[in-house]
């Protein structure tokens, strides 16, 4: 999972300049995105995410730990992208709601990335999805995610990095 969960603490680090949206405002007269979806953002955090994988691609061939799950250039381009795909369409929706930017949104601002990176292997590439993201895999997926999430953004606020602990 670390190339889906490196790409949102790394966007918020170097994050910032050119929102998505542009700065425009939806049909409902509130921002598309919001001055919190940046393309620095998107970019160096699904860069980070890429990256990573590209790190676990090596360790695994190296090591021959054939007993994890094998990782490929698509699957972890996948889980990376669709983290923050999934990041901004929460906050599209987030928006429409009528919720500022950096405000509160409980369950959908911790699945958001899950939902996005399952989402594009479910279209892109069903069958590492099937063969590694079994049941029990999931479970654990949907316990530690919330965990991480919070543990991660207070660390962010503490070191100034986010303006709010969630
Ligand atoms: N960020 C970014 N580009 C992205 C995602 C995140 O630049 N595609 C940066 C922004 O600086 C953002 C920070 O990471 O403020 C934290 O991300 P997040 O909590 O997802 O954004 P919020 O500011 O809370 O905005 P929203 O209410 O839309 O979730
Ligand atoms: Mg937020």
């Amino acid at each position: 999972m670390l190339p889906a969960y490196l790409p949102n603490p790394v966007a918020a680090l170097s994050g910032g300049g050119t929102p998505v949206d542009l700065g425009r405002n939806f049909s409902d007269g509130k921002r598309v995105f919001g001055d919190g979806k940046t393309y620095r953002g998107l970019i160096i955090g699904i860069a980070a995410g890429i990256g990573i994988g590209l790190l676990q691609i090596w360790l695994v061939g190296i090591n021959g730990w054939d007993s994890l799950p094998q990782h490929t250039i698509r699957s972890i381009t996948l889980l990376s992208t669709g983290a923050l795909l999934g990041d901004l369409f929460k906050s599209f929706f987030k928006r429409r709601f009528g919720k500022e930017r950096g405000t509160k949104w409980p369950v959908a601002d911790q699945y958001d990335l899950v939902a996005g990176a399952f989402l594009l292997l479910l279209l892109l590439d069903p069958a590492w999805l099937s063969a590694y993201v079994t049941i029990p895999v999931l479970i654990v997926i949907l316990i530690i995610t919330p965990v991480l999430h919070r543990a991660v953004n207070i660390i962010g606020y503490h070191i100034r990095v986010k303006e709010v602990p969630w």
